[in-house]
């Protein structure tokens, strides 16, 4: 939003702080610059579950008007400082911010490209203009006005109240706070003669849009996956069953929706995982005991032991984007990469990747059956080096030895923010006729494990574990 015509952050303004300010909202611009806008962010693929994107606009508009250079990188990279994107990887944003005042063509087939987006994101995603201006059908949107609001209190029950504030008020929320812990993956490799070994810890999938749900008595209560995926964390939420189950008991409409610092406690994380590979290939995975996660390691590795562990942490899930099989994976193309540190990669879903990390940022080729929609496949395949870059080096959450959860606002998550990202090169193999099957998967593990071997020590040994805190730089 622009308050004064100055861009702020919405998320974090309490509204008290712009009474009798003169405040415009995406709904505020003229209609002819918000269409330009969604044009060229659907054009370029810099819009993916869109729940970002209605704050990006307002702050590259604030900066257009004040003569901002939209096309110098930097300049865009430091206006979107103050955001999170954890679609995009950023650098559609950047092209999509280039592209504002330049005509850009729409004649694709968007039925294609949501198609493309939905194999994906493994869930429907739709792909069209208004996506970018917020019109994606969030969860939390939907509820009839006057719905009452339910917020969780400490002890896990909720408390409804006639809005959000008033919910917080009641049980005494406070936000949450960063924490400056570093973090410790919990779990040690078996001793043995092991080839490579890679420790892991929590990490949290991170996505924009925190849990929602929200019933009518008689009806279903709606579902969190409102357009995308979440990378897989959301298919576990258990707040549609809790609207079901709070709708029957107080016989009213009321929406649910986690905090932010309730998805870190509560939401689903990756499993840590400690891994040995063997000079022979063979290798043991010592994982946080998640349900499914034994079957997706042997889904890649049936000749691998498993061992699961109970730890302390947050809830950990298998449906998690390539968790278990992307662990074992990278480490095998990490061991097996080309003297210039190409990595190789072919998901069970039988997509491929390859990926080499160069002075001039991460060059991609992929290969994930028919293409449908190059914007949207390519709009993927770089969030996913953004993704797994954070997860190789900046990505966790401090869980304490009693399982608490230390980093509970969604800048300590360790997202990497557009200064940090490096540039990504994309090609890809079409294949015509070919069951699509998702690339961005593909790409997510190649570039971990060539992230992991760009940071090999100068005796060639790979950093122990993830994320290693280093950042990994080139020009853009
Ligand atoms: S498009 Fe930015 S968070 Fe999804």
């Amino acid at each position: 939003m622009l308050v004064d015509g100055e861009p702020r952050v919405s998320c974090v303004t309490p509204a008290r702080r712009v009474s009798g300010r003169n405040v415009t909202t995406l709904e505020g611009l003229p209609a002819a610059d918000s269409d330009a806008w969604a044009k060229v962010f659907c054009a370029t693929g810099a819009s993916q579950c869109g729940f970002c994107t209605p704050g990006i606009i307002m702050r590259l508009d604030g900066l257009r008007r004040k003569g901002g250079d939209l096309h110098d990188r930097d300049t865009v990279n430091r206006a979107l400082a103050a955001h999170l994107c954890r679609c995009t990887g950023w650098q559609t944003i950047v092209e999509a911010a280039a592209a504002y005042d330049s005509t850009v063509a729409l004649d694709r087939d968007l039925d294609a490209a949501t198609r493309r987006a939905t194999v994906e994101g493994h869930a429907t995603q739709h792909v069209a203009p208004d996506i970018a201006l917020g019109r994606g059908g969030f969860a939390d949107d939907g509820a009839p006005t006057g719905t009452q609001v339910a917020v969780l209190s400490g002890d896990g029950t909720w408390t409804v109240a006639p809005t959000m504030s008033q919910a917080r008020r009641i049980i005494g929320k406070v936000q949450g706070r960063r924490t400056t812990v570093d973090p410790e993956p919990p779990l040690e490799v078996p001793s043995g003669d092991w080839a490579i070994t890679l420790r892991t810890g929590w990490v949290d999938p991170a996505y924009l849009e925190t849990d929602a749900s929200w019933a009518i008595p008689g009806g279903s209560p709606a579902d969190p996956l409102a357009n995308g995926g979440a990378f897989g964390a959301k298919a576990p939420s258990p707040l549609p069953e809790a609207a079901a189950a709070l709708v029957a008991d107080i016989g009213t409409p009321v929406r649910l929706r986690w905090s932010r610092e309730d998805v870190v406690r509560r939401g689903a994380k990756r499993p840590p995982m400690a891994i040995a590979m063997a000079a022979d290939g063979t290798g043991v995975v010592r994982v946080a005991r998640t349900e499914g996660i034994a079957e997706r390691i042997r889904s890649v590795a049936p000749d691998w032991d498993v061992e699961e562990v109970d730890i302390a942490g947050p809830p950990t899930s298998s449906s998690i984007r390539a968790a278990g099989w992307g662990e074992v994976l990278a480490v095998r193309a990490a061991a097996t990469a080309g003297d210039d540190g190409t990595t190789e990669v072919t998901t069970p879903d039988g997509a491929w990747a390859s990926v080499r990390i160069a002075g001039d940022g991460a060059h991609v080729r992929v290969r994930c059956g028919e293409l449908l929609d190059s914007v949207v496949a390519r709009s993927y395949c770089i969030g996913a080096v953004h993704m797994a870059l954070g997860w190789v080096t900046s990505e966790s959450v401090v869980v304490d030895g009693d399982g608490e959860c230390h980093s509970l606002t969604v800048r300590s998550l360790g997202i990497l923010r557009p200064g940090d990202m490096i540039a990504v090169h994309v090609e890809f193999d079409d294949e015509p006729g070919a069951e699509p099957v998702s690339g961005s998967d593909a790409v997510f593990v190649a570039t971990a494990a060539a992230a992991w071997v760009a940071q090999r020590e100068s005796g060639g040994a790979l950093p122990a574990s993830w994320p290693t805190g280093r950042v990994l730089h080139s020009p853009a």
